[in-house]
């Protein structure tokens, strides 16, 4: 009996040694290492489900809105009279978070004063290697809430879109903390 589950173990033990060894696309035997390219349903992946309805799911982390639309949404939040009204008071806890997601995902790019570099861009390490981040709060002050609530959602020209990382609350926390910020000298 000891004899034969030791053969039957022995066997077992043979057959993974010789299929670890097979190369990963083997069809005779497929060690699955790459959990995202097997065979599986993706739901954004073209022709892999219903469609969703437009709007109802974000792929580029913009919410809801219709991402081709920004660009009316920006234009109406330049000028003031129609700009996007800031909803969140700036209260104590506002302030925290926003200054917790600032320095988490602006500062890196756009620094927290009005330092600036030789060619004129924020003061910040990635600047230094060749990013083009402006001192945010030296033109903040011309810009409606709603205008940088947006831009931190839709990005630029060269400004990465960070609606993903940071939700309209948080967006309008940032909000409030650089209106702070604008206040330093
Ligand atoms: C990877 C670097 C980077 C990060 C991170 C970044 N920005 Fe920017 N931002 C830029 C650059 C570059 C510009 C100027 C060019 C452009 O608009 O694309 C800019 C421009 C701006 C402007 C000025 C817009 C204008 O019309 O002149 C605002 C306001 C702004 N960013 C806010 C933010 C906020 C808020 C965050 C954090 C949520 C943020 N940025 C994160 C690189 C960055």
């Amino acid at each position: 009996m000891k004899a034969k589950i030791l053969l039957v173990a022995g066997i077992f033990l043979l057959v993974l040694v010789v299929a670890a060894k097979l190369p990963a696309k083997s069809t005779v035997f497929t060690l699955v290492y790459d959990m995202f390219n097997q065979i599986s349903l993706k739901p954004q992946e073209k022709g892999s489900m219903n469609a969703f309805v437009v709007g109802a799911v974000s792929i580029d982390g913009s919410e809801i809105e219709d991402p081709n639309d920004r660009f009316s949404v920006i234009l109406k939040d330049i000028i003031s009279e129609t700009a996007t009204l800031n909803p969140i008071k700036p209260d104590a806890a506002s302030l925290a978070d926003g200054k917790l997601k600032f320095d988490t995902f602006c500062a890196v790019c756009h620094g927290t004063s009005r330092e600036i570099n030789a060619e004129g861009f924020a003061k910040t390490k990635v600047n230094e290697l060749g990013m083009i981040a402006p001192a945010v709060i030296t033109l903040t002050p011309f810009f409606s809430d709603g205008y940088i609530y947006h831009k931190a959602k839709y990005g630029g020209a060269v400004m990465p879109a960070m609606g993903y990382a940071v939700a309209a609350r948080e967006r309008w926390n940032i909000v409030n903390y650089i209106r702070e910020l604008e206040k330093q000298e």
